[in-house]
């Protein structure tokens, strides 16, 4: 029930930072799909946006609640983007991906202007790896990057969903890593990107702008 007051509170501040006129990433997960409830109460009040989805479950709710959406390829811009971490430091680097969006997610975080990430404050770390690294990896490949995971010393699962593989959007595999013991998150990410068949990584280092995290009744600012 806290954990709950804590994201409403983070994703209401959040949303004071949109105006008229702008288009709005919408990210993907409970906290986002809070502010995207939010944010279709402002528009049935009149203010006009409009929302590109981080994934398809986004895409649902905000067409239900009739926030209008954009194909990303159709933006010029996206003014700003908000969105859910299952990690973050206080250096505003982060882990998502927990509900397989982070492809998506990391593509709309890329091309925002302004990225800002809500969490309740289960989310804040010293260090990166509490949450295991969810990597989104090509079927065809899946069983090879495992093992050669496991060789470089990195455990990892291939996420289920209801007894069958789970795929994401992109029906792609994800793949949980176990990075607790890794120091220089930096260099995994270099890594990571550089082997064929993980389409992307949960690792989202340099593009947050400003954490809001809610904390009993208080939300807490963590920027650049
Ligand atoms: C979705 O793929 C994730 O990156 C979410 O943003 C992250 O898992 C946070 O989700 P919650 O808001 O449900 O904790």
């Amino acid at each position: 029930m806290e954990t709950e007051t804590e994201k409403l509170n983070a994703a209401k501040k959040a949303i004071t930072h949109i105006e008229n006129g702008m288009v709005v990433g919408l990210g993907s997960g409970s906290t986002s799909s809070l502010m995207i409830m939010l944010l279709g109460e402002l528009v049935a009040d009149g203010l006009q946006i409009n929302g590109v989805a981080s994934s398809l479950k986004s895409e649902q709710l905000a067409s239900k609640l009739g926030i209008p959406l954009l194909p990303l390829n159709q933006t010029t811009t996206i003014d700003i983007n908000i969105d859910g971490a299952d990690e973050f430091t206080e250096e505003l680097q982060l882990i998502k991906g927990g509900g397989g969006a982070l492809l998506r997610e990391k593509i709309l975080a890329h091309y925002s202007d302004l990225n800002i990430i809500i969490t309740d404050s289960s989310k804040k770390s010293e260090r990166l790896g509490g949450y295991p690294l969810p990597l989104e990896v090509i079927p065809f490949a899946e069983q090879k990057i495992i093992k050669e995971l496991k060789d470089m010393g990195l455990a990892s699962n291939l996420r289920m969903e209801e007894g069958k593989v789970y795929r994401t959007d992109q029906e792609n595999s994800i793949l949980d890593l176990d990075v607790s013991n890794w120091d220089d998150i930096e260099a995994l990410e270099n890594l990571l990107q550089a082997m064929p068949g993980i389409v992307e990584t949960g690792l989202f280092l340099n593009s947050t702008d400003l954490v809001i995290m809610g904390m009993g009744n208080q939300t807490f600012e963590f920027k650049k």
